[in-house]
């Protein structure tokens, strides 16, 4: 017969949902001990195989019973020990989340671009690589002209060149739109320049253009007062110096009054006590820039402007080295 107290013992000594079954298995398995015991009734007397049968039966369900007990038990402790090794500890200090900033450039263009696109400006662009006929010749600029060397760049192979400025751009879109035109053009530009405080080969210019019947100079300097009081405050006055641009005529470099000193400080680090600091190039689209796009200078003008992102940056944070933003130094881009 078997040993139901040394039985007990082993299912009572169990620890784990995975010994219990392995027990289970060799005691009421298909090759366990109980089954063993049933198959060795066949060798018994006959009269005395009821009662052996049934004292048998009574171990087994004797030893299921047991079994189930403890699988409910051990089950419980398992739960328990589970949930003790997923609390969580509230008083771990948590991993803290540093977020990034936005660069000083980016703010300053989206500030722009928002003040525009508020007037009804619609955003254009065009390719960092251009050809010479779009940088230049279509904007009045032959190949003769001194502009040409002013605004030396790189030439690639095949006629392809880094474009010097935005104002490109307003020949893609006169080309494939009527007027009424209405756009900035926002990107990058190069020039062989040698990397100094206020010079860099590349750099960001945000191009105006606005093409209609009737446009005049009124236009030009309604839109320019408006946008600058909106990125500098509403004290701000501005004034037009004439200047000579080939792709504008008239043409006028555009001042804002000092937002700093409001022109009574002579000694003012930010206008260097001129009371007026210098924003932008514009002026009326010059008629043959409209005809090489095909658009009548009889019956439609416009104006122009562009500006320099990184100069306006650095006026409105105060920053006196252009090369800061290029380095990416962390402890100077937290600032803002
Ligand atoms: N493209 C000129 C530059 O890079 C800036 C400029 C001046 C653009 C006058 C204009 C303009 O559209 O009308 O110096």
């Amino acid at each position: 017969m078997v040993d139901i107290n040394k039985i007990k013992n082993n299912i009572f000594s169990v620890s784990s949902l995975k010994e219990l079954e392995e027990l289970r298995v060799s005691l009421l398995g298909r090759k366990g001990e109980i089954q063993t015991l049933m198959q060795g009734l066949g060798k018994v007397p006959k009269e005395e195989k009821p009662i052996l049968g049934a004292k048998i039966n009574e171990i087994k369900i004797e030893i299921e019973t047991l079994i189930e007990a403890k699988r409910e038990e051990v089950k419980a402790e398992e739960l328990k020990i589970k949930l003790r090794e997923e609390t969580i500890d509230i008083t771990i200090p948590g991993k803290k989340n540093t977020f990034g900033k936005r660069h000083p450039l980016t703010t300053t263009m989206d500030n722009i671009k928002e003040i525009f696109i508020g007037m009804g400006f619609s955003i254009a662009e065009g390719p960092d690589i251009e050809t010479s006929y779009y940088n230049f010749d279509a904007l009045n600029i032959p190949k003769s002209h001194p502009a040409r060397a002013s605004q030396d760049t790189f030439y690639t192979e095949g006629g392809y060149l880094l474009r010097t400025q935005t104002s490109p751009v307003q020949i893609r879109v006169m080309e494939g739109t009527e007027p009424p035109i209405k756009i900035i053009a926002p990107g990058r530009v190069f020039r062989s320049d040698d990397v100094d405080a206020t010079h860099s080969p590349y750099f960001h210019q945000i191009e105006g253009l606005v093409v209609d019947k009737g446009i005049t100079m009124a236009d030009l300097k309604g839109t320019l007062l408006a946008f600058s009081r909106e990125l500098f405050g509403q004290d701000v006055n501005i004034r037009l110096r004439p200047h000579y641009f080939p792709f504008t005529e008239p043409s006028a470099e555009m001042d804002i009054s000092c937002f700093v000193c409001k022109g009574e400080d002579s000694k003012c680090h930010v206008c260097k006590g001129e009371g007026f600091i210098e924003l932008l190039g514009c002026g009326m689209v010059h008629p043959n820039v409209l005809k090489a796009v095909g658009i009548d200078p009889a019956i439609y003008s416009g104006f122009a402007f562009g500006l320099g992102l990184e100069r306006n940056a650095m006026q409105r944070f105060k920053i006196n080295d252009l090369r800061l933003f290029f380095e990416n130094d962390l402890n100077f881009l937290k600032q803002f």
